[in-house]
């Protein structure tokens, strides 16, 4: 296989830009239509752009006829209530796929690693076009919480943990990473996570907004990790026993919506 990638990606598969230099108003996001879609975590999703251009989270490749994660449809309703997200979601000038407002409510570090999952972005997508990677946009102030990226689900040694402040801006590799967030809040937080295209028009994009490949990864308590650690086996082998009373196998989680 040999898709179209962006070279800010190729050395740790994820870029952090320059915050968002102003404050955008909370209205926006809280002013969205939301469906309940989980995810990681107890989340809804207020879609920007999807499949048909309904509000609704279903990957693109479950809808009829099913194609990649790309030429997401607008959608007016939503949009003109938030002409700011709109814009920041299209600012890179690449094709986009899913585009939406996800809402996240406060969970725990071991949440958050049982959590963790690889994205399905490129389901369906073409050799020889763009691999679709994934902006995120933190809307809310949530300095004490995280992003995890793993490079190996069930090795912490793989961790990177990067800080969610407002304004918060990042290209991520969401297929490559196993990844979730570890929100310390005590109220939801948003944030904007889009469906990109790579290639040459998205490297201009994150070298115009000093892309960074390298953030220092905030330190946690080893105790913490290692708890996190033994309940993230604990789980899983629950709800494998679970399945398995259905006679069912279970798979590896990845993202559905
Ligand atoms: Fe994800």
């Amino acid at each position: 296989m040999s898709f179209i990638t962006s070279a800010a990606l190729a050395e740790t598969g994820y870029v952090v830009l320059s915050p968002l230099a102003s404050p955008i108003d909370p209205a926006e996001w809280l002013g969205l239509e939301y469906v309940g879609w989980r995810s990681s975590g107890v989340t809804r999703f207020a879609p920007l752009a999807s499949y048909a251009g309904e509000i609704e989270c279903n990957g693109f490749w479950n809808q009829t006829p099913p194609r990649t994660d790309k030429d997401g449809v607008w959608i007016a309703s939503q949009t003109e209530q938030a002409p700011t997200l709109t814009r920041l979601a299209q600012e890179p000038g690449v094709n986009v796929g899913r585009c939406r407002v996800i809402e996240l409510q406060p969970n725990t570090y071991a949440d958050a690693i049982y959590n963790l999952h690889q994205d399905d972005n490129n389901r369906l997508n073409e050799d020889g076009t763009g691999w679709v990677v994934r902006s995120y946009v933190n809307l809310t102030d949530d300095s004490d919480s995280l992003l995890i990226l793993r490079e190996d689900r069930f090795d912490p040694a793989t961790e990177q943990r990067l800080p969610l402040p407002a304004g918060t801006r990042m290209v991520v590799d969401t297929q490559r990473f196993w990844h979730a967030v570890w929100h310390r809040g005590s109220t939801p937080r948003y944030s904007l996570i889009t469906s990109l295209t790579s290639g040459p028009e998205l490297d201009a994009y994150i070298a115009e907004n000093d892309g960074t490949p390298h953030v220092e990864s905030v330190p946690i308590d080893p105790a913490l990790i290692e708890g996190a650690r033994l309940e993230q086996h604990r789980r899983i082998e629950e709800r494998r026993r679970a399945f398995e009373a259905q006679g069912i196998v279970m798979e590896p989680p990845v993202e559905l919506y």
